[in-house]
């Protein structure tokens, strides 16, 4: 060997020992790298920080961080500031964010088995969600998507919705011809057809703009989302329907997880099923008071149906579940009803 020859692999050797020190080599040293590795989740949303999932995402950072400081950074970007739902979903999958809660409607394209929680005025309130959510059939839909790049979690609620619109709407009929952003779901186009309605699927963030500006005449939303996103001040009426259902997957990228150490996602899992349970016993109270703050503003006019008036709107909307039943599964509707006393 050439003295040319020998100080080549002296640097060479070198340099491998100093990548070494620096990024870890080995399986000897992976372990060691693992546990001092700080896991970022990037986790995007779009509501306000003051809603049942900006208040859930939060925690979720606040608790994860706490037990596990200096392994995990949890970054939650509420608002749309980072992205929109239908871009989240996309960027979950390709592993370019860690963390999502999107509105199960919004799942529409990847599987039609989320369409159940559209089904309009299928669950009377969110402890019928619940129920359905807590069932055999219920827990299957969490690992619905994990072959497509979601690894569910747990489900948050919002809460129920409700129409807003440009005149009080008392019947079905007051909604004939009214153009109704909905979110992208083909069980919320077919809702809005049978009441006479011209549905147009439109991201959240721009919502109140097209209220605003006349793109849109009328919506359906939650008060958690009516209230944070001041719908009520570009929407002279709404009328309490509670007609469906607002809630959210909470998925990972399930690479993801799985590269995880076993006592990080062992650990952040309980704290999922924790903030599941403390943000789904709360959505309800957050609901009512967001409704009293929005009847304080005096923005706008909040229309109470009497039990005949419900009964037109239920009775307008039912066609929609027999177009979708076979898509869905009948028998997940038959779970889902298997509380229903009506
Ligand atoms: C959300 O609550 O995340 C958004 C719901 C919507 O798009 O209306």
């Amino acid at each position: 060997m050439t003295h040319a020859s020998r100080c080549l692999l002296q640097t060479l050797a070198l340099s491998w020992l100093a990548a070494c020190v620096l990024v870890g080599c080995g399986a000897a040293t992976d372990d060691a790298s693992n546990s001092s590795r700080v896991y970022v989740i990037k986790f995007p949303h779009v509501t306000a920080p003051s809603t049942p999932k900006g208040q859930a995402a939060n925690r979720f950072k606040e608790l994860a961080e706490a037990r596990f400081p200096g392994r995990v950074e949890v970054e939650v970007y509420p608002s749309s500031q980072l992205m929109n739902d239908d871009d989240s979903l996309e960027a979950l999958a390709f592993g370019e964010i860690q963390m999502i809660a999107v509105s199960l409607s919004k799942f529409d394209r990847l599987t039609p088995k989320f369409q159940i929680f559209d089904l309009p005025f299928l669950f009377t309130d969110l402890a019928a969600v619940e129920r359905f959510q807590g069932s055999p059939t219920g827990k299957l839909l969490l690992t619905e998507l994990v072959d497509r790049g979601f690894l569910g979690l747990g489900f948050w609620h919002n809460g129920m919705k409700h129409f807003g619109g440009p005149h009080p709407m008392r019947q079905p009929e007051d909604a004939e011809g009214l153009k109704f952003r909905i979110m992208e779901s083909d069980v919320l186009q077919a809702q809005i057809l049978a009441i006479g309605g011209n549905p147009q699927k439109m991201p959240y963030g721009e919502v109140y703009h097209a209220l605003q500006t006349g793109a849109i005449d009328a919506q359906e939303n939650t008060w958690p989302n009516i209230y944070s996103t001041k719908f009520y001040e570009v929407q002279p009426y709404f009328t309490i329907t509670n007609h469906g259902y607002v809630g959210y997957l909470v998925a990972v990228n399930p690479r993801f997880w799985e590269s995880l150490p076993d006592d990080l996602r062992a650990g952040l899992e309980e704290i999922v099923a924790e903030v599941t349970v403390w943000t789904n016993s709360r959505a309800a109270a957050i609901n009512a008071d967001n409704l009293e703050r929005i009847k304080a503003s005096g923005r706008t006019e909040i229309v109470s149906l009497t039990s005949e008036e419900l009964t037109a709107w239920r009775d307008a909307v039912q066609p929609v579940w027999e177009l979708f039943a076979d898509d869905i599964g009948r028998e997940i509707i038959a779970a889902a009803r298997s509380d229903d006393k009506r």
